[in-house]
């Protein structure tokens, strides 16, 4: 029969080596969770760093009656000050545009709206990455630093046709966006 030994040893207490070197560790870890919380604090306040928009709602029964995500107002639109803002439904199966053209080195907006279920994107090669949730408008910014073609899945499984649900983002020079007032229609890749 195996003894069962509940007396450990223990190190004599005032162990002047030990103390110092928790309270060593101690004061580590606390400076840590402090610098944490100061850069948290710091990047939201300065910066206005914040998750992905979840609190602008919009009616996703009725996106296609008019307002903002009509059908003539989805694409990108050049700011005069040349930063883009583009506008995309996302629905069963498709994004639409299914090809989004935005201007490399300037900031760039995205504003999407599901007209029917949960969705989400994601831009391959960059930190875009987000949730369309129904009800919701998810507004994403980034900047594209250089000109080339990103694939943009859905990445939420959405129903039958998820695995087919993508579109392009394609970033051209800046150059190539009209930027007079009278040519502010939205635009999509040309065919
Ligand atoms: Cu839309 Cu998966």
């Amino acid at each position: 029969m195996a003894e069962i030994s509940g007396t450990a040893k223990l190190p004599p207490s005032g162990d002047k080596h030990t103390e110092a070197s928790e309270n060593l560790w101690v004061a580590f870890v606390t400076g840590v969770m402090v610098l944490l919380v100061a850069v948290v604090v710091y990047t939201s306040v300065h910066y206005g760093f914040h998750p992905p928009s979840q609190v602008e709602t919009i009616d996703s029964t009725s996106l296609h009656k008019g307002g903002e995500f009509s059908e003539a107002n989805l694409g990108t639109v050049i700011a005069p000050d040349g930063s883009a803002l583009v506008r995309v439904v996302a629905q069963q199966y498709a994004f639409v545009p299914n090809c989004l053209v935005v201007p490399a080195a300037k900031p760039v907006t995205i504003r999407l709206a599901s007209a029917d279920v949960v969705h989400g994107f994601i831009v391959e090669g960059t930190n875009v990455n987000a949730m369309v949730v129904p009800g919701y408008v998810t507004t994403v910014r980034t900047t594209f630093q250089e000109p080339g073609e990103h694939l943009m899945p859905c990445h939420e499984f959405c129903g039958i046709g998820h695995q087919a649900m993508w579109a392009h983002v394609r970033v051209v020079e800046a150059s190539r966006f009209p930027t007079d007032a009278d040519k502010q229609k939205a635009v999509t890749c040309a065919p």
